[in-house]
């Protein structure tokens, strides 16, 4: 059933288009172009059937404002005059169809047919085409676990859309690699993508360098020059290290985000903002607002759709994963016969913190590379930091220090939520999100199974394929 839009100005040509499409179809009228384009801008309409001549607007006036407001909206246009300049106008402007009055039901019927089936058509090209640019913006970015996952759902849900993201992680968890997959998935792929590392650059240059300047409005600004929000024009601008942002310069970004719009230092001109906008911090900015050192306004408007990347422990299996596909990276790069691991080095790797992420283990990699003798690496390839980890108690993920403080029974509790999480994860897993399925292997109903689901704050849709 397709949802049909009708515009005619007589009531008794609206009621038997009404008739006879709305057996099938879910039909909603308009009496003028105004009213139906406001209709056409509220809602999701697979067709609009409009006649030509209309009270307020003719019918190809309503036909180009209705290709730029609703362009998967397929067009049919009815009229009396029914002359081939007539029709010929109507397909060019991008009309699929054209009926001519008067007409009997079925040559209606049959039209509108057609109209909806090239939609169709054209709806699945799209998803398609959709789907390899999602695929190539996010193949950089490995990792096959729920947590991973869930990142990439976020990912393909807003690349399209000119909504502001951040990214936040510790320290080499891969939000530059986020921000480019978001940049190259995305709608703005064939636009620039122009990084700025906001805690590099000396606290006098930052304005200029993000808003450019005229030639002499500073001491050594001899020429003018373009800033980077301008460089990246409507592709992305990357504010990497958002946090380190100096309060002054905060302020002033707020602004051009606000507005939408900034001046060069020197120049009273206004110019527009066009580029979307992705940030990334390692720190905790919530923090940083009841600290004092981040403005609470920046804060809002760049946490509409914030994107927090699972530190490296917490991504179970992904880590051999990626420590694999490093080792191959490298071995490939120095041209060292090296192809796995010994098991009790995969143990070490397996215990360790890994605090600097997806970075570290990188690293940790090449060295490996370079240090193993046979075709395996060994213990003795990889650092003691490494190495010491996997002696010890198998370390809890996240918070030591909290865990010390509590109580036997608050200790108890944490780690019961803990393992609860755990346990869920692993089921959903396995059973690739089948609610049904995970509560039959856990014992239980499937509405306990979804009210403990809701307690550990986990989504089965996330781990459908
Ligand atoms: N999921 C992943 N798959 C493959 N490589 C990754 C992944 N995540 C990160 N990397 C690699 O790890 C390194 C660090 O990633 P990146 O620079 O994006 O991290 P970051 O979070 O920006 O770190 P920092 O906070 O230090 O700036 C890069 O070489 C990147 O290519
Ligand atoms: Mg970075």
């Amino acid at each position: 059933m397709a949802r049909i839009l009708v515009i005619d100005d007589k009531a008794s040509m609206r009621a038997m288009v009404e008739r006879v499409l709305g057996e099938a179809h879910a039909v909603d009228t308009a009496a003028d172009a105004t009213d139906g384009l406001a209709k056409l801008a509220n809602a999701d309409y697979d067709l609009l059937v409009s006649d030509v001549r209309l009270p307020d607007l003719d019918g190809f006036a309503v036909l180009a404002r209705a290709r730029e407001m609703a362009p998967d909206t397929e067009v049919v246009l009815m009229t009396a005059y029914a002359t081939v300049e007539a029709a010929v106008e109507a397909v060019k402007a991008g009309a699929y169809d054209y009926v001519a009055k008067p007409f009997e039901p079925d040559d209606l019927l049959l039209t509108v047919s057609r109209a909806l089936e090239r939609r169709s058509l054209r709806a699945r090209a799209r998803a398609a085409e959709r789907a390899l640019r999602h695929r190539d913006g996010l193949d950089e970015m490995l990792g096959e676990g729920a947590a991973m996952q869930k990142v990439r759902f976020l990912i393909e849900r807003v690349c399209d859309l000119d909504v502001t993201v951040l990214v936040t992680g510790e320290s080499g968890t891969g939000k530059e690699v986020v921000a480019r997959a978001i940049h190259q998935a995305g709608a703005r792929r064939e636009r620039p993508f122009v990084a700025v590392n906001c805690g590099a650059i000396p606290e006098n240059l930052i304005e200029s360098e993000l808003f450019g300047h005229t030639k002499g409005a500073f001491t050594g600004a001899d020429q003018a020059r373009t800033g980077l929000i301008e460089e990246a024009g409507e592709g992305t601008l990357f504010l990497d290290e958002i946090g380190d942002l100096p309060l002054e310069l905060q302020v002033k970004l707020n602004r051009a985000l606000q507005e939408r719009c900034f001046r060069r230092v020197g120049e009273g001109r206004e110019r527009p903002v066009r580029a979307r906008i992705v940030a990334a911090t390692h720190r905790d900015l919530r923090q940083a607002v009841d600290a004092g050192t981040f403005r609470e306004d920046l804060f809002f408007r760049l946490n509409v759709y914030p994107i927090a990347l699972p530190p490296l422990r917490a991504r179970g299996e992904d880590l051999f994963l990626l420590a694999r596909h490093f080792l191959g990276l490298a071995a490939a790069r120095f041209g060292r016969p090296v192809t796995g691991f010994t098991p009790e080095a995969l143990a070490a790797l397996a215990r360790y913190e890994w605090p600097g992420n997806v970075r570290e283990l990188q690293h940790t990699m090449e060295r490996a590379v370079i240090l193993a003798d046979g075709p395996q690496v060994g213990v003795d390839d990889l650092p003691d930091a490494v190495n010491s980890a996997a002696g010890g108690l198998p370390r809890a993920e996240g918070p030591l220090p909290p865990l010390a403080k509590m109580t036997y029974k608050d200790a108890l509790d944490w780690g019961r939520d803990r393992t609860l999480k755990l346990y869920l994860d692993a089921l959903l897993r396995r059973f690739e999100g089948n609610v049904s399925h995970a509560a039959k292997q856990a014992g239980i109903e499937r509405e306990s199974l979804h009210r403990l689901l809701r307690k550990a704050d986990l989504d089965a849709a996330h781990y459908r394929a």
